[in-house]
Order: structure tokens, then sequence, then C-alpha cells
């Protein structure tokens, strides 16, 4: 596997691989990977001929009294990790080469990066939607996968892409869970062991409210008692836990479908975010 940092030698790299109209599929990550990660990868080589990762833990996607600086961070064991998955090259720029001195342009996300997330971590989505422009322009892929979990992201992604004419396919890969139901994450390096055994009641009271709703429950109620039962298995606070349309995020205050709860919560240092399909 070939690990580049500098963006000369990565079009170098994608050309080469490109050869023989060969595609290339991109996995983008901020590392600390995990099965979840993996995942992402193994449908990656199911739908293109190469895989190229990123790992870049971009700074502006972080507000000032977030975990930028504690992000966890391991290059070396991502890096055997993906050979493992045999993957053809990782994308490690520093943040010099992503922003070099001067770099004074950005993409703003309105309104589909204003509830949820966005509410929670003003400019989180801006700075997602810049490097991951950012990096559909330096690696030129045919197909970009991100994972489910981040499911407002996601959207957001799908839409600057249409939005700014980007020629790629976006995928969607689906929620990897620990046996217990927790949605795997980097941030669950953060929980001490008694958070780790709370957090289950985050995805269980999700499948919950979701089982009521499709059952008929009034969705407000679903809602309060889905918030409740996660203060109740020993979260801290909720920021939101909202039934949504999948594709608008709009809310929506009776059940049709496609619908998606998304949810996020405290427990300790660590927010966690979820989101399960309704119906
Ligand atoms: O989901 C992530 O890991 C990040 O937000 C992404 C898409 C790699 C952009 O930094």
């Amino acid at each position: 596997m070939q690990i580049i940092r500098d963006i000369a030698t990565l079009h170098r790299a994608v050309d080469a691989l490109k050869q023989g109209r060969k595609s290339v599929a991109l996995v983008p990550t901020m590392g600390a990977l995990h099965e979840g990660h993996l995942s992402l990868v193994r449908m990656a080589k199911r739908v293109a001929d190469h895989v190229v990762v990123s790992i870049f833990v971009n700074p502006t996607q972080f507000g000032p009294n977030e975990d930028y600086a504690a992000y966890p961070r391991d290059e070396a064991k991502d890096a055997a990790l993906l050979v493992e998955e045999g993957v053809a090259l990782l994308w490690a720029p520093d943040v010099g080469v992503m922003y070099p001195a001067g770099h004074s342009t950005h993409i703003e996300v309105a309104e589909l990066g204003a509830d949820y997330c966005g509410a929670a971590r003003p400019g989180h989505f801006d700075g997602v939607a810049t490097v991951v422009a950012k990096l559909f322009n330096q690696v030129r892929p045919d197909i970009a996968i991100f994972g489910e979990k981040d499911w407002q992201q996601l959207a957001i992604i799908r839409r600057m892409a249409r939005d700014l004419d980007f020629a790629l396919d976006i995928l969607g890969a689906p929620i990897a869970r620990d046996k217990d139901g927790l949605a795997l994450s980097s941030r669950n390096a953060y929980l001490s062991a008694a958070e780790r055994k709370a957090a289950t009641a985050f995805p269980n009271a999700l499948k919950a409210a979701a089982k009521a709703i499709v059952g008929g429950a009034d969705v407000a109620d679903a809602l309060a008692k889905a918030e409740a039962d996660i203060v109740k298995g020993g979260f801290d606070s909720v920021d939101y836990v909202a039934l949504a349309d999948a594709d608008s995020l709009e809310r929506l205050t009776e059940f049709s479908e496609p619908a998606r709860l998304l949810a996020a919560a405290r427990i300790g240092k660590t927010r966690l975010i979820d989101n399960l399909a309704v119906g």
C-alpha cells in the first residue's frame, strides 16, 4: 500500500490506478479505524477496482471546545489494518497540505446543516463539506463511500455533490454495531467501562421508539419516552431525538415513509450519535 502525503504524487498514483479504465472508490476517514470503517472499505472493494482511503483529522469541522486535539490518532495501526484489507493507496496529508497558508475558501451548508448536529455544532458541516469537496478534487474517485451512522452528514454530502456537480457516485454503508447494539464509533474509545455498559441504553431507546411509532404511537410521546429512557439509562443529556424525513431531513410530527430516527446524546465527556430507519 502506498502512503502518500502530497497532491502531485497523489495525482500520479491515482492516474496509474485508473489506467485501463479501472475504477477507484474513496473511503474518507479521520483514522482511528474500527470495524465500521473496515466495512466501508470492504464495500468499496466490492464496487470498484481499487480502493483509496484518506485519513485526515479535519480541524475545520471541530468547534473551539471540541475534541480536535484529543481525537485518537494512530496512523501505523490504521495503515496495518488497511494493508490487511488490500487497500491500494492511503492518502494522509498534513494540515498544511490540506489548508496551505492563505487558504480562505469554504463551502457553506444551508438548511440541511442547520438542525440536529448542525445546531449543536455550529460550522461543523461547513468544515465537513469543504474537506470532502477537497478530497473529491484531490483523489477524483468514481465512487465515494460514507457510513450511514452520520446520516445528516451523508445527506449533506449527497446534496453538495449534486449542487456542485461532482461527477461521482456516493454510496451509504449500513451502520456497524457491537453485539449489544451500540453503533461503532471512534469516539467510543473515550467511554469508561461503566459508560460503555450504560451506552447500550441509546440504541435500545431508539429501537423501542421506532417500534412504537410503526405500531401507531404518537410521535411526540415516543420521542419523549426515548429521551427519558436514554437519561434513565445513564446518559447526562440528550441533544436531540427526532423523527425526520430520511431524505430531506425535515422533522416529522406524524409517521410517513421514508422516515429515520436521528439522535445525539452525551455521556460523561462523550457525545454519541445514532440513527435508525423507521418502517
Ligand atoms: O465522517 C468522518 O469521518 C468525517 O466527517 C469525514 C467525512 C472523513 C470528513 O472529515
